[in-house]
């Protein structure tokens, strides 16, 4: 088969696809979002349902999305609409395309606010403000800074121009480049996070928090939370794996690509917790805190430590450059599908896009001070947005995948592009994107109704 090329670039190599779709999976979904939606769900339980959905829902959904961004070797839009059309199908199913454009806006625009806050802790421990905190002022900090609407506009600005500044550059040396260094910077200073909260009084508590499986914990809306995490943290259901999957070299194994990013943001996440709970039970808070959660605990820890200030630093400054590189990947199918549509230079097409995403952001920033009172179906702008793309948008999203790469793509397309060695495994996936991830989704998402209009 002739081989296709993207007009927006390709990565260098297949480890340089697997750490930019790392830097897209590890973010402020696995530090900030997993330890506090864990903890608001009860524990262990939570995190169990969670594992099972990457393992049954999340891996297969990966492999597909990238399949079909490599086939196509264009934007989610567009790659949805080529390999409809060349397995005899609807030109329609590019709708799931525009569907992630979509999410990708409603996330960008909320999780450019948390990178903000991230950007303000970055600057706060430069200067020395967390010194030797106590949690309650670390509490108040954090209060002091969401009733702040001009910060947290100062904030969100800046992100979104760093986001603009990467995608106008195009798929470029500079991202990997910079990945390749950071991401694993990320992960030493997380063990040596990890160190720290193993000698805490609370370590105990806090592995028994995130392991010990507790049913009586779980309802439905626990399980599809868990469910839509799974989505968000591994970057499926909108397009952004697809987009990074139409750079991939043709020679990469996929299967064995997908399964080390997903093993590597479980790590991170499952250290994350061991590191935040431990804090958070030693120090007598509340795990149910909310978004919160890292934002007062880990300030708390460095005012402890022995050169806590630097470690506070240099930690906060990687979590924002893991929210850095996942929210690139957020914008980089819209950025893609207009530059193939119009033509357009990559530069007017950030513009535009980071101008939609920074307004819809402005109404995020405020539900935490002057539009606290707007609700939307009972949520702040904030809650809603995240609520609506992770539990709704991202699972749809990626069910109507697993349903059009398991029945609707031609069977020689999805056996071309996974070629294992091995015709067992392609085998164990096809079975698995057809029948289980589908109905799983289905059945977490039909018993949530069912369960919320009781
Ligand atoms: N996976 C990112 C995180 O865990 O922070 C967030 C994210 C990036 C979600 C890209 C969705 C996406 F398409």
């Amino acid at each position: 088969m002739e081989e296709k090329q993207s007009i927006h670039g390709a990565w260098a190599s297949r480890w340089i696809f697997i750490l930019a779709a790392t830097g897209s999976a590890v973010g402020l979904g696995n530090i900030w979002k997993f330890p506090y939606i864990t903890g608001e769900n009860g524990g262990g339980a939570f995190v169990l349902v969670y594992l099972l959905c990457i393992l049954v829902v999340g891996v297969p959904i990966m492999m597909a999305e990238v399949l079909i961004g490599r086939h196509a070797r264009k934007s989610p839009i567009n790659a949805m609409h080529d390999v409809a059309i060349s397995s005899g199908k609807s030109g329609l199913w590019s709708m799931v395309g525009w569907m992630g454009v979509l999410a990708g806006f409603f996330i960008l625009s909320f999780y450019s606010v948390v990178a903000g806050w991230v950007l303000h802790y970055i600057a706060g421990m430069g200067v020395g403000d967390y010194a030797a905190i106590s949690s309650d002022d670390a509490g108040k900090a954090f209060e002091g800074l969401l009733s702040n609407p001009q910060t947290l506009l100062i904030w969100h600005s800046v992100f979104i121009v760093m986001v603009m500044l990467v995608i106008a550059g195009g798929v470029e040396k500079g991202l990997e480049n910079a990945v390749k260094f950071l991401m694993p910077a990320l992960f030493v200073l997380l063990l040596v996070m990890l160190a720290y909260a193993s000698q805490t009084s609370g370590f105990h508590a806090g592995w028994d928090f995130l392991f010990h499986f507790d049913p009586s914990q779980l309802s439905w809306e626990s399980i599809l939370v868990a469910m839509g995490h799974a989505f968000f943290t591994l970057s499926l259901g909108m397009g952004a794996i697809m987009a990074y999957g139409s750079y991939m070299p043709k020679k990469t194994a996929i299967g064995t690509a997908v399964i080390t990013i997903a093993l590597m943001d479980t790590v991170v996440a499952l250290v994350a917790g061991l590191v935040i709970f431990p804090i958070v039970f030693t120090n007598g808070m509340d795990p149910g805190a909310g978004p919160g959660l890292m934002f007062v605990t880990l300030p708390v820890a460095f005012g402890q430590m022995p050169s806590g200030q630097i470690f506070g630093f240099v930690f906060f400054l990687l979590v924002g450059i893991a929210a850095w590189t996942s929210a690139i990947s957020l914008l980089e199918p819209a950025a893609a599908w207009l530059v193939e549509k119009f033509g357009w230079h990559r530069i007017p097409a950030c513009i535009v896009l980071g101008l939609i995403i920074w307004s819809i952001g402005i109404a995020a920033l405020g539900s935490f001070n002057v539009i606290a009172d707007v609700k939307l179906f009972g949520f702040t702008v904030f809650d809603f947005l995240d609520f609506i793309t992770a539990n709704i948008m991202l699972p749809l999203g990626g069910l109507f995948i697993a349903l059009f790469t398991g029945w609707m793509v031609k069977r020689q397309i999805s056996e071309d592009e996974l070629a294992f060695s091995a015709n067992a495994w392609y085998r164990a996936w096809y079975i698995t994107i057809r029948y289980i991830t589908p109905v799983a989704v289905a059945i977490i998402f039909v018993f949530n109704l069912l369960d919320t209009l009781k």
